[in-house]
């Protein structure tokens, strides 16, 4: 996730940006916790992660502020699709692209009719590649310098 934050970002946003971003991005382990989180392995080696989530908090890790664990409802509302990180190693080899199918279809499981997360800028072609529309465009700059993103969705 580091490593995916640092180098990954770097044709999307500055180094003061970069930093900001470390704020809101990371791993919330309640997704470890419910379970819904996956890991890509390839030759004993992490190549990436991602999950999704029943509950209401869009984006953020352990160390955001604001985060809810209420549970959401699959009639009405979105899963969320969370912390997608791909080891700058292993990017463009459809690890990115295999995580989300894996919570897509999960969430389908669970009833869920419809998916949505809040997208960085380099998650952003992921994630249009993948059929996602935006919904809103936003600046949180609640790491110091603003850093865009946009809240992305889809129906499954
Ligand atoms: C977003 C991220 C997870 C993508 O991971 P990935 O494993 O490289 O993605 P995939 O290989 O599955 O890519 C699938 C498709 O998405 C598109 N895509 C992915 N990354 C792209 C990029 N940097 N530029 C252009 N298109 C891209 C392409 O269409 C790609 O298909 P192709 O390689 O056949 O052209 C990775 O770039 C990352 O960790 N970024 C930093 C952390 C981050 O911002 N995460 C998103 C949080 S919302």
């Amino acid at each position: 996730m580091d490593a995916a934050i640092s180098e990954l970002q770097k044709p999307f946003l500055d180094e003061s940006q970069i930093a900001s971003s470390r704020t809101i991005m990371g791993l919330d382990t309640q997704l470890i916790n419910d379970g819904t989180y996956f890991i890509v392995e390839a030759d004993g080696e992490i190549a990436g992660c991602g999950g999704w989530s029943r509950r209401a908090t869009l984006y953020g890790g352990d160390l955001s502020p604001g985060r809810s664990a209420a549970l959401l409802d699959p009639e009405k509302d979105a899963a969320r699709i969370r912390a997608m990180y791909t080891h700058p190693h292993y990017t463009r080899k459809g690890v990115g692209r295999l995580v989300l199918s894996l919570c897509e279809d999960a969430a389908r499981a669970e009833g869920f009719r419809k998916v949505e997360m809040m997208a960085t800028m380099a998650g952003e072609p992921l994630y249009r590649a993948c059929g996602y529309e935006t919904h809103e465009r936003l600046v949180d700059d609640r790491g110091g310098a603003p850093v865009p993103l946009l809240r992305m969705g889809k129906p499954l």
